[in-house]
């Protein structure tokens, strides 16, 4: 069994990681084509670096572009490697560009595919990422769904139902083989002279939210508010999508403490001890209900309406106001929710069903 992992962005490579930690443990033949559609050192070679993963065999550098630009690089790089490698599968973890541009390339020369977090459906076609989603799952031919709603919804769409298994998200497996590492090694709460649950800890960068200028005055209007109303630092690792929005659109965010995006033992720091977790982000979401922090959805609608049903999670959109309201709501809850998204074994368990099968 020949296997290419393909993966492109921050959030791919942190949950492919254990995954690619399997394949290793297993001994099985593997390679990873990064698609270079993520390449700054922070939103890339350090997840490399410090989740100890190999070197990627290629790198198809396709930089950033429009949606049809990066697709397309990734289409006819990833099609040109298939078919001088000719691996059995391709895996593929999310919902970015690098995953559908890899998914297009390997269906229509006839290599299998494993997409990793199957079934995630917002229902807001105005999201790329839906869209990316969607055809993925209708390309592949395995289809490792996080939970049985995913699964649901898969089954819905006429997915047969043999090519459907429940793994658990390996957010879950990223989370708890490294959440003790963080502990021991990080000193991101000291360096940014910060107390536990003494701050909020904000992440945004969607393209719906970012690169609109009404909507990304209106969350931070409301951000400035809440750090008014409760005296906490309300701290943003900064994603360059965001950091070239806020520069165009000059906006100041004189309310919130911007730093550049930090590494993935860091960022666990601070999401398991802030007080609040305030995000547009999938992985976020998912990170802030495994460790027990309060989350608020800078959204309309989730893909991850898990972590909304056990009350770790709460949709604010963008309107101050609600924002407000929410923040309200989600200081007052209780963190003792069971987290719904896996066990931490969903990277073995996808690597025992390829194995059995291919
Ligand atoms: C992409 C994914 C999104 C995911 C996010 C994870 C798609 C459609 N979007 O969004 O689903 O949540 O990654 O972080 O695939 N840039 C850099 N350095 C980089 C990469 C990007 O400076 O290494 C800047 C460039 O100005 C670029 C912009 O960020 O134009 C956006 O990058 P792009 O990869 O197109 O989309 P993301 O917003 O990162
Ligand atoms: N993350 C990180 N450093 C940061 C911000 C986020 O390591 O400064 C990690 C976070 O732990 C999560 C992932 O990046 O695992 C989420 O990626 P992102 O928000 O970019 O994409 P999304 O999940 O929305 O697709």
């Amino acid at each position: 069994m020949k296997i290419a992992v393909v993966l492109g962005t921050r959030p791919e490579i942190i949950k492919m990681s254990p995954v690619i930690r399997e394949l290793e443990r297993r001994k099985i033949d593997f390679f990873i084509i990064h698609t270079g559609q993520h390449y700054s050192y922070n939103l890339d070679r350090i997840f490399f670096e410090q989740l100890n993963l190999p070197q990627a065999r290629y790198n198809l550098e396709v930089g950033s572009g429009s949606h049809a630009e990066e697709t397309a690089r990734i289409l006819s790089g990833v099609e040109k490697i298939l078919n001088e490698e000719k691996p059995d599968i391709i895996l593929l973890e999310g919902d970015t560009n690098s995953v559908l541009g890899g998914a297009l390339a390997a269906v229509k020369i006839h290599i299998k595919i494993g997409h990793i977090e199957a079934g995630l459906r917002s229902y807001d076609r105005q999201m790329p990422e839906e869209i990316n989603r969607i055809l993925t799952d209708h390309c592949s031919d395995y289809l490792f769904a996080p939970t049985e709603k995913a699964r649901s919804i898969l089954l819905g769409e006429a997915i047969p139902e043999d090519r459907i298994f429940v793994t658990g998200n390996t957010i879950v497996d990223a989370v708890y083989q490294n959440l003790e590492i963080a502990r021991e090694r990080c000193h991101a709460l000291d360096d940014l002279h910060l107390k536990a649950k003494g701050y909020f800890l904000v992440t945004l960068h969607r393209q719906e939210n970012v690169d609109s200028l009404p909507r990304f005055t209106s969350i931070l209007e409301g951000l400035a508010a809440i750090a008014d109303r409760y005296q906490m630092p309300l701290i943003y690792p900064v994603h360059p999508r965001s950091r070239k929005r806020l520069e165009e659109f000059d906006l100041k965010a004189a309310s919130l403490k911007l730093i550049d995006p930090v590494d993935f033992l860091s960022f666990l720091q601070l999401e398991s001890n802030a007080r609040l977790v305030l995000t547009d982000s999938g992985g976020v979401q998912e990170e802030s209900c495994i460790l027990g922090t309060p989350c608020i959805t800078l959204r309309d609608n989730t893909e991850r309406p898990e972590t909304i049903d056990v009350g770790a999670n709460i949709l604010a959109g963008a309107s101050p106001e609600r924002i407000n309201e929410c923040s309200e709501i989600m200081l007052g809850r209780d963190n003792n929710w069971l987290n719904p998204l896996g066990d931490g074994h969903a990277g073995k368990r996808i690597v025992d069903i390829l194995e059995a099968r291919l």
